[in-house]
């Protein structure tokens, strides 16, 4: 069985969904045969990756293969491993016209500020012929010397609109037929990565299960109605059966005070009620997030939290 990730992997700068405008920036090296260094930074699976194969397969032409090393940075051996293989693999001629070699190394961000000031030096000494592609998560997390040596693409998580025009498009694919609650659903969970939004699909097709429930279920996810349940007992000033429902979700089923306020806050921004209300449940649960992060209880603090939407409930209209 062929997993759908590696399958739908965009061949293609042009077949990245979403990300324009990096996707133009890099089809204008390709235009002008030159690659500075590159950072790509954005959350996982939006196409970072993938851009660095579609970009040195076109602008490296048939033999890129030999012209292209992905390493990873988050590999246990460490730096040394990485020089090791950066310094053999410059040692191959590179066969295509430009006589350019590329590098993606993936996780970049892992490798200590001294590890990346070693692979800097590295860097210099084969810029004559190689090109690095460094993947992060946050440009930020990579040394001033490295930074003010790359030129920073910035990946952004896919809009649903987007993630939805690539899950159709891998559905025909497949010849499977979904309905739109089921694909709001997916985006729902996915939360703008392709990736997981490519193997929720993958395991539907598989198991045949289709309902919104089901993905809901699948990813792990609690369901907006469950949300929905939360907001609307507390809100109603049924302090007691609210609290009830959290403590079926945090203690029988494991969800922490973090996720049960995350998916009430995903859930009250598509919402259309009274302006007051929303932006006043919003605060609150911006004010528990805080707290817990700061190290504040999960039961105290979610006990405040329905006292507070309890009172929104009965004070602002
Ligand atoms: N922008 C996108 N357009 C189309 N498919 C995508 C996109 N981003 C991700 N995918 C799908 O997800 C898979 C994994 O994407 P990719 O490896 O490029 O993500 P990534 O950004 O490198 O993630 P990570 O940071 O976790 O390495 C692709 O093979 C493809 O199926
Ligand atoms: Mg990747």
């Amino acid at each position: 069985m062929e997993i759908w990730i590696e399958k739908y992997r965009p061949g293609k700068l042009s077949d990245i969904y979403g990300q324009d405008e990096v996707v133009s920036r890099l089809e204008s090296f390709v235009k002008e045969k030159q690659l500075p260094h590159l950072i790509f930074a954005g959350p996982a699976g939006v196409g970072k990756t993938s851009a660095a194969i579609a970009l040195t397969r076109e602008l490296l032409g048939e033999n890129w293969k030999d012209s292209f090393l992905e390493l990873n940075a988050s590999d246990e051996r460490g730096i040394d491993i990485i020089r090791e293989n950066v310094k053999e693999f410059a040692r191959i001629k590179p066969f295509n016209d430009l006589g350019l070699r590329i590098i993606f190394l993936d996780e970049a961000d892992q490798l200590t500020s001294d590890a990346q000031a070693a692979l800097r030096r590295t860097m210099e000494r084969f810029s004559a012929t190689t090109r690095f592609i460094f993947s992060c998560n946050y440009s930020t997390q990579i040394i001033p010397p490295i930074q003010s040596r790359a030129v920073v693409m910035r990946f952004h998580q896919l809009s649903d609109d987007d993630l939805k025009s690539y899950l159709k498009f891998v559905i025909s694919k497949e010849n499977m037929t979904l309905d739109e609650d089921a694909l709001d659903a997916i985006c729902e969970v996915s939360s703008g990565d392709a990736r997981k939004a490519t193997s929720i699909l993958q395991t539907l097709k598989y198991s045949g299960e289709k309902s919104p429930k089901a993905i809901f279920e699948m990813s792990g996810n609690l369901e907006p109605a469950d949300f929905e349940k939360i907001i609307k007992l507390a809100m109603e000033g049924l302090f007691d059966e609210a609290v009830d429902l959290i403590e079926k979700l945090t203690v029988d089923r494991g969800y922490s005070a973090i996720d049960l306020i995350k998916g009430m806050h995903s859930f009250i921004r598509k919402q259309r009620i009274g302006q007051k209300q929303k932006l006043a449940i919003i605060e609150a649960l911006a004010e528990a997030e805080f707290k817990l992060v700061e190290g504040g209880s999960d039961r105290v603090q979610l006990d405040a939290l329905m006292a507070k939407l309890s009172w929104i409930g009965q004070e602002l209209n």
